[in-house]
């Protein structure tokens, strides 16, 4: 039987304001699965080297700890009386002030769980103002690609100045309300947008922008008050809380006007004939029971980076991705894939092709012969990808898939990633090339 002491549990913070981050001191946490072990051809078992962090990261322990640590008080949120609901409700409300700190977001953003950030992107697009055009480039994942009404479509730009000009005269030439969406790390290339300056640019023409953070998270750190950033959207399972929650943080005039993004009990003040919606963003776009849980694991997650300090978790990634680029540079035959140039800063993202192999072929032979997660396709990023495969004879038919389309090879790392397992990568494409 476990034995609840409300003030050993309930947050300190359950109160309100933003928490500051704790000093940066713990060593890099495990992750959960570090030591998985996965068959390969012949029947023998190898350790399992995951190098697909950019679809889903794995859990990290402290993230597991929370979450096994809410679960025998788990229990209604905002609605009970009762003491565990009380509980569980200040977690999920701390989990909020948490996740704030954690991007360094205004004292009044809202910040809205939603499933994911394909979630935060459509809930915002649902609430964008009468009229409003949306810019966007075509290297977007889909996410943030396709679910505005009315958009304009950039080319890839040829260096982050061009994106900066490009941006510029896409807002000049519209009236009415304006957005613009921007990666900061790119899915494909891992490459780092310059999103401050996009910023900058977004509000000389009276734009907002919003800021697909999926991919920057969980390698470096955020403040979206320092960027001047007015959305950002994440997900829990690329920033090791595979537990079903993201996040949408920002302005609250657009959220608090727009359409709930799910109707029903929460979302409501009260209902006669017509129902009377919050005006809280958080309210409005969370109707139902919340997905606590995964709320309470991105906020640990959070919590876990942050104490260990961007200083450490970057170097470390950094020392990993420069050992992985330069075996993969060294293998005649195999290209990264790369919009500004082998320079440009990074996170731990690498796609690439290998010659003579399509690259559902590369990804099969790495997990059937050793024991390799990657990543194979156009990594719901179709016009980038198509776009980096047009260049620098990447094009080849050697390339593509099945079904007659091209197509690359990603590999990702982050916290749990070791030298071994990108050695073994790049052993495993050299041994390839050489059949
Ligand atoms: C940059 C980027 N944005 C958005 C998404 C969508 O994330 P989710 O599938 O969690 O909604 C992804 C997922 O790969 C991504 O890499």
């Amino acid at each position: 039987m476990s034995t609840l002491t409300i003030f050993d549990s309930v947050p300190a913070q359950a109160s309100g304001e933003t928490q500051v981050p704790a000093a940066a001191s713990r060593p890099i946490p495990a992750v959960l699965g570090a030591d998985l072990q996965v068959p390969v051809k012949g029947g023998r078992l190898v350790g399992y080297a995951n190098l697909d962090y950019a679809a889903s990261a794995p859990c990290l322990e402290p993230v597991s700890a929370a979450v096994a640590a809410a679960l025998p008080a788990y229990s209604s949120v905002h609605r009970g009386a009762g003491y565990a609901s009380q509980l569980t409700t200040a977690r999920y409300e701390q989990a909020r002030h948490t996740v704030r700190a954690f991007v360094g977001a205004r004292p009044d953003d809202a910040v809205i769980f939603t499933r994911n950030t394909t979630d935060a992107t459509n809930l915002l697009a649902g609430c964008l103002p009468a009229g409003t055009t949306t810019v966007v480039f075509d290297t977007e994942h889909h996410a943030s690609l396709l679910p505005w009404r009315k958009s304009v479509r950039l080319a890839p730009p040829a260096f982050p100045g061009e994106a900066v000009r490009a941006a510029d005269e896409a807002l000049a030439g519209i009236e009415g309300p304006k957005l613009l969406v921007v990666t900061a790390a790119s899915n494909v290339t891992g490459e780092l947008w310059p999103i401050a300056a996009l910023a900058h640019i977004a509000h000389r023409h009276g734009a907002r922008i919003l800021v697909d953070a999926a991919q920057l998270v969980p390698h470096r750190r955020l403040n979206l008050t320092a960027l001047d950033l007015d959305y950002v959207a994440f997900s829990g399972h690329k920033l090791y809380a595979p537990f079903g929650a993201g996040v949408l943080i920002g302005r609250r005039d657009w959220l608090a006007d727009g359409e709930p993004y799910l109707k029903g009990g929460g979302a409501v003040r009260s209902v006669e004939e017509e129902a009377e919606w919050h005006d809280d963003p958080e309210p409005r776009h969370e109707a139902g029971t919340p997905n606590v849980l995964g709320a309470i694991a991105l906020a640990a997650a959070c919590d876990a980076l942050t104490a260990t300090g961007w200083t450490a978790l970057v170097r470390e990634e950094e020392r990993l991705l420069a050992r992985l680029r330069s075996g993969l540079a060294s293998i005649e035959g195999v290209r990264e894939l790369s919009l500004w140039g082998d320079d440009h800063p990074r996170v731990g993202i690498v796609s690439f092709t290998v010659d003579g192999y399509s690259a559902r072929e590369v990804a099969e032979a790495l997990s059937s012969q050793y024991g390799i997660g990657v990543r194979d396709g156009k990594f719901c990023a179709h016009p980038f990808v198509r776009h980096l495969l047009g260049r620098s004879g990447h094009d080849r038919e050697d390339a593509g898939c099945e079904d007659g389309t091209t197509s690359a090879v990603r590999a990702s790392i982050g916290i749990g990633t070791t030298q071994e397992h990108v050695d073994r990568l790049v052993e495993a494409l050299r041994d390839l090339v050489s059949r």
